[in-house]
């Protein structure tokens, strides 16, 4: 019997989901557990080259529209190529963003909604949707100083207030899917967030 989980971080940028993914990762290797990690957009050879496209175009140059259907794209490739045939070994894959970062940002920051982008991702994700998706919660004006530094990217460069309005989508997907999405408090240092992220994934296996 596969015994292989689907877990997603998310957050808005300087949340410190890579940080945390990371080392999920590698507590799950030190439980002896077989562990991809992967990450969107990207994961596959088409997914990196797209997210060239998202990220590093000039701004305005990506109508939102094609944002929607050019993230989708590589989570397509993403499932079909890595995360599907990872979980049918029993490997557990620990991806750094996923469908969530779509309704957060394209859904409720771009103001698409979160059931428009919902259904532009629906054969994209084609029922594979993760075990469990952590959502580093942390406020916009904390995490733009944890970032500050660091060049922004096309999405980043939209601003304090556009990563708020995607942080309130991540809180609004808590509520509206409890039994998947949980908040995690990104706010204490990064050790005693991973606590919190283990002891959610505990009560995973
Ligand atoms: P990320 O890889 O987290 O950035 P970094 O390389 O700085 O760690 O994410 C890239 C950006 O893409 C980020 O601003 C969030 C955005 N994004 C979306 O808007 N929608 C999506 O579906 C995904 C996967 C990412």
């Amino acid at each position: 019997m596969s015994t292989g989980r689907f877990v997603s971080l998310e957050g808005i940028d300087g949340s410190g989901k890579s940080t945390q993914a990371r080392m999920l990762a590698a507590a799950l290797r030190r439980m002896g557990t077989t562990v991809i990690e992967t990450r969107e957009p990207g994961g596959t050879v088409l997914g990196e080259a797209v997210r060239g496209l998202l990220l590093d175009s000039p701004k305005g140059s990506v109508a939102p529209a094609a944002e929607i259907h050019l993230f989708a794209a590589s989570r397509a490739q993403h499932v079909a190529q890595v995360i599907r045939p990872a979980l049918a070994k029993g490997t557990w894959v620990v991806s750094d963003r996923f469908v969530d970062s779509s309704l957060a940002y394209q859904g409720a920051a771009r103001g698409f909604g979160i059931e428009t982008v919902l259904e532009a991702n629906r054969t994209a994700v084609d029922g594979c949707l993760p075990d469990l998706t952590l959502v580093i919660d942390v406020q916009a004006a904390t995490a733009a100083w944890r970032r500050s530094g660091n060049g922004d990217d096309r999405i980043e460069a939209e601003g304090v207030r556009f990563q708020e309005l995607a942080a309130d989508g991540y809180r609004e997907l808590a509520r509206r899917f409890p039994e998947r999405v949980v908040l995690i408090d990104g706010a204490p240092e990064a050790e005693a967030v991973h606590a919190a992220v283990m002891t959610r994934i505990l009560g995973l296996s």
